[in-house]
């Protein structure tokens, strides 16, 4: 089989924070402890593990985002991040190279409602990367939103509506579809179907599956939930206390765990939807 390339290496990943706001100050906690990982191009990966683990410390370090977020942070370790002709350490980037990494590699939370700007509309929430990555004409931008509407499943809504007015599914949709318009080669996922309901769950995973395939994506899709994991993985990842405990093919984690707190997680998990 041919080996794939890898579009990111994390090497010794270190994530401490400090525990300032717990009293204790000078004192860190250590988020991720040491981590690395290649994550081949094009692959769909996988990363599960308990509430606390470190997932979302990993997916916002991927995108420099804990340093603007929080300044009682400390990174240290590698984050190789190769594009056809370079590669950049992302925990080093300037600020130009850092807004290159932002446009290829997009991420995705939770709760769109809080990551989506309440005061704009769907069609400038999408519109927005249209204007800033690419040199368009506006007859070509609202081309390329009506097909982003069309894409993800939102071609039946107002493109003029805020998200308050959308539900939760489609607050996602507008979500996949504002960060997918600035055609990003990695698209990071962090409990993205957590809050929907189960029906909608469905679509959605169905959804950026399909985008996935269609635009080559390298796809990181974090979840405490693993059945959500296992439909949408080449591979997983298992975390736990900020380190992986074990990482390997799908099938072979779900049929046959190797470590005890795998087997652990995989226990606790009503599996009995998936036939093997
Ligand atoms: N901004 C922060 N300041 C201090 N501690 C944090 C911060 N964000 C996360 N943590 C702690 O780091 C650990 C990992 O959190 P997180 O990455 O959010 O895990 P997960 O996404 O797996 O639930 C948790 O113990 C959490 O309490
Ligand atoms: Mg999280």
């Amino acid at each position: 089989m041919e080996e794939k390339k890898n579009i990111l290496e994390i090497k010794n990943l270190n994530v401490e924070y400090s525990s300032s706001e717990i009293f204790t100050k000078n004192k860190y906690y250590c988020a991720l402890d040491n981590l690395s990982l290649n994550i081949p191009a094009g692959i769909a990966i996988g990363i599960v593990g308990e509430s606390g683990s470190g997932k979302s410390t990993l997916a916002r370090a991927l995108v420099r985002l804990l340093d603007i977020f929080n300044y009682n942070v400390k990174v240290s370790g590698e984050i190789l991040f190769y594009t056809v002709d370079n590669v950049t350490d992302i925990n080093k980037a300037k600020a130009k190279q850092l807004k290159k990494i932002r446009k290829e590699i997009q991420i995705i939370f939770q709760d769109p409602a809080s990551s989506l700007s309440p005061k704009m509309t769907a069609r400038e929430l999408i519109s927005e990367p249209l204007c800033n990555y690419f040199n368009l004409s506006n007859k070509e931008v609202s081309q390329k939103l009506s097909e982003w509407l069309e894409l993800t499943g939102l071609g039946n809504i107002d493109a003029d509506s805020y998200p308050r007015q959308l539900s939760g599914g489609q607050r996602q949709k507008v979500a996949i579809a504002r960060s997918l318009a600035a055609r990003p080669s990695v698209l990071i996922a962090d409990e993205i179907v957590s809050a929907l309901d189960v029906s909608v769950q469905g679509q959605i995973l169905n959804l950026i599956s399909d985008l996935k395939s269609k635009f080559n994506l390298t796809l990181i899709f974090i979840s405490h939930d693993l059945s959500v994991v296992r439909n949408i993985s080449d591979y997983v990842v298992v975390m736990n206390e900020g380190k992986i405990v074990e990482e390997g093919n799908t099938d072979e984690i779900f049929n046959n765990p190797q470590n005890d707190y795998t087997k652990k997680l995989l226990s606790s998990i009503p599996l009995v939807k998936f036939p093997h």
